[in-house]
């Protein structure tokens, strides 16, 4: 598919993390895929096309990663081999990019999860945070894939991921006017009015550096409409909503979307292994008979406590499932270095401590809550509920809904949020609900436990369907086939 070009993925994190030796699990160091939707869906590409792979060191554990080559030849513990180029900025910028501007500023404004009356607060620290931390790493980056580019035998093909690189593209264009780029746009583009709680020079500065692009992939058409409003309104730009372009600077720029998804064979190859089914055994030891299932990041946009506050009203309403029935939330941390995300799983544990103290019973415990980050207990996970709960306030696409369906081995029912991406092709096999509704949400946690055998079955395979159909190796070839067709070849 793409054996005429040099992919050159650039994302701020890397495929792969080093896990350092686990004496308890008794498990060496070794390196392992890294966390979110972003790495789950991207490695298979890396990997199959023997991509580059431009990153941003995180932590010291990235910048040993660094130290062993550029790129680095970097083999996971599964035997998939990565060629990561670091970059390694000062720890101010860094910290400036990431948990200043990056998170939470630009993740808060695409989630809506400002509370307007209160924060932002933007002031001169922002403005330094952007030109000192944002546009600086986001400069760095575009120099090493320039490099790379100039370096690259075959005519390079630019894969821009998500928020913390928006600039990355306009840069990259600067230097190497013919070069071809893309921008995918893993997390919602919310409407022109909310940009504008970003100051001017800042929302203005991301967009063009956006536009720097010959194409621009969202998760879902309300993205993409969200996108070009946003040109026309914001920039002032002439767009056409019916072609789904927008022209900038002499040049016409396409914006699609592509809903993200999974790679089918590799995940179910993965839920099926040894390790994964050693956690099930564990899983099977303590599990009740209905097990309502919930994995996330310890994020915000995913209102993990609101799941919990229905759950609890569900037990209200039905007594007599209690003692049968549990609340696994399994929770991966998430940006701990951001004050607004340790408040934040603070109130995740302290809530489910609170319910756990007000029906606890004759060694029951309502809600299990295990924040960890270990993939094969996830997969056991996934193969075991009877209800998948994911209703995040507004997420890009939402793979946990994808994966969790496609594993399961009990025709387990999927709650969904209308506001994840993923509403758009699952909507329809699930139990919708609106994420701030609670007595709506514990009434479609009910229904799942409740429903009988042959509509769960009917529902999860058309979820299975609707995954195999459309995996990940799809959401690839039509950004692909895009480009080569808009654009006129790649060369
Ligand atoms: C989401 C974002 C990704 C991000 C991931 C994990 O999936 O869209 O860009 O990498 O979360 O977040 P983290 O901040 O840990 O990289």
């Amino acid at each position: 598919m793409l054996g005429d070009v040099q992919p050159i993925v650039v994302a701020n994190r890397a495929p792969l993390a080093l896990e350092p030796a686990d004496h308890y699990r008794n498990t060496p160091e070794r390196l392992v895929k890294g966390a979110g939707g972003l790495v789950t869906a991207l490695s298979s590409l890396a990997a199959t096309t023997h991509a580059l792979w431009v990153a941003v060191a995180r932590d010291d554990s990235d910048r040993a990663l660094a130290s062993r080559g550029d790129p680095a030849e970097l083999e996971t513990d599964d035997g998939t081999v990565y060629r990561v180029s670091f970059v390694q900025p000062p720890l101010e910028a860094y910290d400036l990019y990431y948990n200043v501007v990056s998170n939470p500023l630009l993740w808060f404004i695409q989630h809506y999860l400002w509370d307007l009356a209160r924060e932002p607060v933007v002031d001169t620290a922002t403005f330094r945070a952007w030109r000192e931390g944002y546009v600086r790493v986001n400069q760095m980056v575009a120099d090493r894939v320039v490099a790379e580019a100039r370096a690259s035998t075959l005519p390079p093909l630019v894969f821009v991921q998500d928020y913390q690189l928006y600039c990355v593209p306009g840069m990259v264009r600067a230097a190497l006017p013919e070069v071809r780029i893309q921008h995918f746009v893993h997390i919602p583009w919310p409407t022109p009015q909310y940009w504008t709680v970003l100051p001017k020079p800042i929302r203005d500065g991301l967009l063009k550096g956006l536009l720097g692009c010959d194409l621009v992939g969202f998760q879902t058409s309300r993205d993409v409409r969200n996108f070009l409003m946003t040109c026309e309104e914001n920039l002032g730009l002439t767009v056409d909503l019916g072609a789904r372009t927008v022209r900038f600077e002499g040049r016409t720029i396409w914006v699609r979307n592509y809903p993200i998804s999974v790679d089918v064979d590799s995940l179910l190859a993965q839920a099926d292994t040894e390790e994964v089914l050693a956690e099930e055994e564990r899983l099977l030891s303590w599990r009740p008979e209905k097990l309502i299932l919930r994995v996330d990041r310890t994020d915000l946009s995913k209102n993990i406590v609101r799941g919990f506050l229905a759950y609890e009203r569900m037990l209200e309403d039905h007594h007599e499932l209690h003692g049968d029935v549990q609340f696994w939330a399994y929770l991966q941390p998430s940006r701990q270095d951001i004050d607004d995300y340790r408040a934040y799983l603070g109130s995740v544990l302290s809530v489910a401590a609170r319910i756990n103290r007000k029906f606890s019973r004759g060694g029951w415990t309502p809600i299990r809550v295990e924040v960890d980050d270990v993939m094969a207990r996830a997969l056991a996970g996934y193969r075991q509920f009877d209800v998948l709960l994911v209703n995040p306030i507004y997420d890009g696409m939402n793979l946990v809904a994808k994966e969790g369906v496609l594993c399961n081995r009990r025709d387990g029912v999927l709650v969904l949020s209308e506001n994840a991406g993923s509403h758009e092709e699952l909507g329809d096999f699930a139990l919708s609900v609106n994420p701030f509704d609670i007595d709506e949400t514990a009434e479609a946690l009910y229904l799942g436990l409740a429903m009988d055998a042959p509509q769960k079955a009917a529902r999860a395979e058309r979820i299975r369907e609707t995954v195999r159909a459309a995996d990940i190796n799809r959401w690839i070839a039509l950004q692909v086939q895009d480009l080569r067709d808009l654009i006129g070849g790649t060369g």
